[in-house]
């Protein structure tokens, strides 16, 4: 089974396209709000998380799953981290996170793909999105391939990616989110939000929480653009995987 995290959709590809038939792919934020934490996997069987990199470190909701979680069975474990080009710190510190619910991390891979951080700087345009994306489609096949033989290789670090922790903290308040004028009160920024965040109030979304995930998901989704975050996204181009458009 894949837990996977997605704000906009990069690592719900990334699982899809590493996932083997039938096998479950379960939305760990899901999880964190029916609080489905025990799992037990068959014999030989494995269990995989796919998510985002969140500046070098391990995001919200993530660290609430793997805090909670149980798994029967001493499953094959892997890390498939989506990322949109640093080098990522974040694999180690899962590792540590799973050693302590007694699961061992065998081996994790960073896929780049197009960089949806939107608070911090412009996105991709269209034709590096489709390169970007051209390439982790053939990282992913491979690895699809790779995974089917356990392989196991030191997964090393973490010290900088929980270092890295009070930098996102810091850069996840809700205050700075607003919707414009332009925006229909459809309501699909509230339902998507995986941190439940987000309240409609007289037809208008309201940030319900101090802080939350910052997944991008409410404003990169928002099918007419009307959410903007403090001076630092008008005008910027939002990224949201294809799959998902
Ligand atoms: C808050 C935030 C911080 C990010 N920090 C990093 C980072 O440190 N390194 C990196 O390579 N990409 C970073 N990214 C980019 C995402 O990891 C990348 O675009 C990812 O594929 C998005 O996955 P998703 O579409 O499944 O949400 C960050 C994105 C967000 C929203
Ligand atoms: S998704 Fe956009 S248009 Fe819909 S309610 Fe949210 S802000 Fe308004
Ligand atoms: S408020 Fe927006 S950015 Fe924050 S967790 Fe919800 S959907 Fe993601």
């Amino acid at each position: 089974m894949i837990f996977y995290f997605t704000g906009t959709g990069n690592s719900l590809a990334a699982a899809k396209a590493l996932a083997e038939e039938q096998e479950p792919l379960i939305n760990l934020a899901d999880a964190n709000r029916e609080k489905a934490y025990r799992y037990t996997v068959e014999k030989g069987g494995r269990i995989g998380f796919v998510f985002p990199e969140y500046c070098s470190t391990l995001c919200k909701p993530v660290l609430e799953f793997v805090r909670n979680l149980e798994v029967k069975g001493n499953p094959y474990c892997f890390a498939v981290i989506t990322c949109g080009g640093v080098i990522s710190f974040a694999a180690g510190m899962l590792r540590h996170e799973l050693a302590q619910r007694g699961i061992r991390l065998c081996y994790a891979a960073f896929v780049r793909m197009p960089n949806n951080a939107v608070f911090y700087s412009e996105t991709p345009d269209d034709s590096k999105q489709t390169r970007l994306l051209g390439k982790a489609d053939i990282k992913l096949a491979a690895l699809k391939e790779k995974l089917k033989a356990h392989p196991v290789r030191a997964v090393r670090g973490g010290l900088l990616a929980e270092k890295s922790q009070p930098i996102l903290i810091k850069s996840s308040k809700t205050a700075p989110f607003r919707a414009e004028a332009s925006c229909t009160g459809c309501g699909a920024c509230a339902k998507r939000c995986p941190e439940q965040a987000i309240r409609m109030e007289n037809g208008k979304p309201v940030w319900v929480k101090d802080s939350c995930a910052i997944c991008m998901a409410c404003i990169s989704r928002c099918p007419v653009g009307a959410i903007e975050y403090g001076d630092k996204t008008a005008g910027r181009r939002r990224y949201v995987h294809p799959s998902l458009r």
